[in-house]
């Protein structure tokens, strides 16, 4: 059967623990510990397979550090949704020539979405000389493996392989913090949107079992994280691929029964999958945050349909009022792509006019950037830069207005929050999210982070509401 060939066999990732080993055990006889830079571009995915990376490094022996030129290995984990994140990337790429000359052992390495992409190695194998290992999301599993042929065959290498796509359990993991956690629960997406790059570097939809994904959550919460997110590039589609299927919602309703003080959130839901057994389970679900990322992308219907959403402007309407049925207090929050192939300054206009519609309360805004090898790329793209960066301008401008007034209404109410961290800012030194994943700055002690208090909102503005903790 297909699935069973998804998953990596025990006995190959105990392959891997035991390359693992054996660059510890030479870490380890030299009497070094040698320190490890990894740097993470893109999505909240490639910060959870970054936390992975850590964990088999911390497992060779390394610590870490953020100064490359201190570091004696450096791992750069690419994004390759837009232009520009891969421009980054190389910029970053360039300035490691210069760490290299002055450390000429320093091994670079180069993983994620912009390393499974064929043009991408080419240019590295060319350009970049100095670059060491170059592998893609699917040859995750295998890093120690990969890095210990650097290390004892002296010889670049690259693990491209445009596999479909395999899920590997148990691999370590460093969390950057102790209150909040992500926890992939699907791999891969299946839906080709025209314009996105994910399915050609991410594979196929594979869902995790249940069983694993609920011992990971279990044991996050015993240890006492309160905030978990659940990730997947569509986790409406969870389950359909596995032996026994079983859907998101029924997923949630089960991590539910986890007890315990935290919340569940995930990202990202696609709204062609998103029903009305979604939407009640989270209302009914105790551990649910009531917040919504139901990406739109575009307020015109044809649009999305050269897209290749699967739902119209009316029938996304639809689910949302279904959503805020069950929910009123719904946080929703959407991305939105400005100047796709051939819109035109009506068509985005009905963009603007969906965001003033909806009211949400943030958006993530794109212009749209051409990704090689999508179907898009090869549209007529007649709209100037120009023009589309006043649709954009006036897009960010309803928005800003909006987010400012819900913002606004917020003051004087009293809010359940978590305390995250630490703002940066003097006068609010604390950072919190409420359960809607609203941002609030605070005032008050460092002892309150990692707890759920109550906070007076004072004031607030486009991003954030101020407030203090009640007693
Ligand atoms: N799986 C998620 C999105 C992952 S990518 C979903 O379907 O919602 C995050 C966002 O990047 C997308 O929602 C989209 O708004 C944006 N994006 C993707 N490809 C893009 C492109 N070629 N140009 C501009 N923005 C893009
Ligand atoms: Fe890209 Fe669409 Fe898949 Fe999201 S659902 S990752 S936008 S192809
Ligand atoms: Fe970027 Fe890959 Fe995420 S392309 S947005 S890092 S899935």
């Amino acid at each position: 059967m297909e699935r069973t060939q998804v998953i990596i066999p025990p006995q190959a990732l105990e392959r891997q623990r035991d390359f693992t080993a054996r660059i510890a055990a030479h870490n380890a006889q030299a009497g070094k510990t040698p320190l490890a830079l990894v740097e993470t571009f893109g999505c909240q995915q490639n910060v959870a397979d970054s936390q992975r990376i850590m964990g088999m490094l911390r497992d060779m022996g390394c610590a870490f550090t953020e100064d490359p030129r201190r570091a004696d290995l450096i791992v750069i984990n690419t994004c390759a949704i837009r232009e520009n994140a891969e421009k980054r990337v190389y910029g970053t790429l360039g300035q490691l020539t210069h760490t290299k000359a002055e450390n000429p052992e320093q091994i670079i390495c180069l993983c994620g979405c912009m390393a499974q992409q064929p043009s991408v190695a080419d240019k590295v194998r060319q350009s970049y000389r100095h670059v060491d290992l170059v592998f893609g999301p699917q040859a995750l599993w295998k890093f120690p493996e990969l890095l210990y042929g650097v290390y004892t065959q002296r010889r670049r290498i690259f693990s491209i392989d445009d596999e479909p796509g395999t899920i590997a359990e148990g691999l370590p993991v460093v969390r950057e913090s102790s209150i909040k956690a992500w926890v992939s629960i699907m791999y891969g997406c299946n839906n080709f949107c025209s314009y996105c790059i994910v399915p050609y570097v991410r594979g196929r939809e594979r869902s995790r079992e249940a069983k694993d994904i609920l011992a990971e959550v279990r044991e996050l919460v015993e240890a006492g994280y309160k905030d978990i997110t659940l990730l997947g590039q569509n986790v409406n589609s969870y389950g359909k691929d596995l032996p026994e299927p079983m859907d998101f919602a029924d997923l949630l309703a089960a991590i539910d029964e986890i007890p315990g003080d935290y919340y569940i959130r995930f990202m990202t839901s696609h709204p062609k999958d998103a029903t009305e057994k979604l939407f009640d389970t989270m209302a009914r679900c105790k551990h649910v945050a009531r917040q919504l990322h139901l990406p739109v992308q575009s307020g015109n219907s044809r649009v999305l349909r050269a897209m290749n959403r699967g739902y119209t402007r009316e029938k996304y309407l639809e689910k949302l009022r279904c959503a805020r049925s069950v929910m009123p207090d719904l946080v929703l929050t959407s991305d939105i792509i400005i100047g796709f192939p051939g819109e035109t300054e009506a068509e985005a206009m009905d963009t603007v006019s969906l965001v003033e519609e909806v009211r949400y309360d943030a958006l993530f805004t794109f212009i749209y950037s051409p990704r090689p090898g999508t179907p898009a790329a090869k549209l007529p793209d007649p709209a100037t830069r120009e023009e589309k960066q006043v649709w954009f301008d006036k897009l960010l401008e309803a928005q800003n207005r909006i987010s400012a007034e819900i913002h606004q209404s917020y003051v004087g109410k009293t809010l359940r929050v978590l305390v995250d961290g630490e703002s940066g800012d003097a006068r609010w030194p604390l950072q919190s999210r409420t359960e809607g994943g609203r941002l609030v700055h605070l005032t008050g002690d460092k002892s309150a982070i990692g707890s759920f208090v109550q906070a007076k909102i004072l004031d607030s503005n486009t991003w954030a509401l101020f407030g203090e903790i009640e007693p």
